[in-house]
């Protein structure tokens, strides 16, 4: 079951409002899904990687977002967003069994936000929070050559700082040596145009769901 999800639905619809009600089960252990996504683009690949981890026994998805960054003050939100995930807090991290971060590319890395956030991260670093856990990323681009895999690679530097074990999408997922859009072994990812679109193409899908799948199944495997 996907912790956060909306009522009755098991992957939200895009941007919908999450509830934060459902009650967590004691045997299930989260991935946590922790992403930035202004246009929509990264929500979407969210959602994908979160079906991947729920296909694996014993694992659910906590999709949750950060909000977004000010120039001159550190409160630029509301505590809670109007719509889409809810913010992480802290305590996400310590009790995930593995992470996977998604940002939009920003001149060839990853956005403000989710860097203000890693940036805030040294109380979990100096306690080692998050080492020996599974991480992968997730990026979505204007264009084809924009920069995605900078931006993906920038963004698990971080991870292995936290001692976290990074994974990529192997190439005996066929569909990366086909895709003509995203999908790197890099991470998962979304070419989504001059305009936006968040319409995810199959190969995407395919790709990013394989991704959850497999931090999720790595996860279940060092849980013993
Ligand atoms: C300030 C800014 C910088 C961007 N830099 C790049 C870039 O370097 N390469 C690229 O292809 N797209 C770039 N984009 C486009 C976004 O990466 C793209 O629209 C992405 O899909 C947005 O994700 P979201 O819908 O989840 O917010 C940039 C957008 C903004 C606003």
């Amino acid at each position: 079951m996907l912790r956060g999800a909306g009522a009755g639905l098991r992957i939200p619809a895009l941007h919908a409002r999450v509830s934060a009600s459902v009650l967590p089960s004691a045997a299930m252990s989260d991935i946590l899904i922790l992403y930035y996504s202004r246009g929509g683009s990264v929500a979407a690949l969210a959602r994908q990687i979160a079906r991947g981890v729920e296909e694996v026994p014993g694992m659910q998805a906590r999709l949750r977002s950060v909000p977004p960054v000010a120039p001159v003050t550190a409160v630029a939100a509301p505590p809670e967003p109007d719509e889409g995930a809810p913010y992480v807090e802290r305590s996400d991290l310590a009790s995930c069994a593995g992470l996977v971060l998604g940002s939009p590319t920003r001149f060839g890395n990853m956005a403000a936000p989710l860097k203000h956030f890693i940036d805030g991260l040294g109380a979990e670093w100096a306690s080692g929070t998050l080492v020996g856990k599974p991480a992968a990323v997730f990026t979505s681009t204007a264009t084809q050559h924009g920069g995605q895999e900078s931006t993906l690679l920038s963004m698990l530097l971080p991870l292995l700082h936290h001692g976290m074990l990074v994974l990529g999408l192997p190439f005996t997922e066929e569909r990366l040596g086909s895709t003509r859009s995203g999908g790197t072994p890099y991470g998962a990812s979304h070419v989504a145009g001059p305009q936006d679109d968040p319409a995810l193409s199959e190969d995407e899908k395919h790709l990013a769901r394989a991704l959850g799948r497999r931090v999720a199944a790595i996860a279940r495997r060092l849980e013993g």
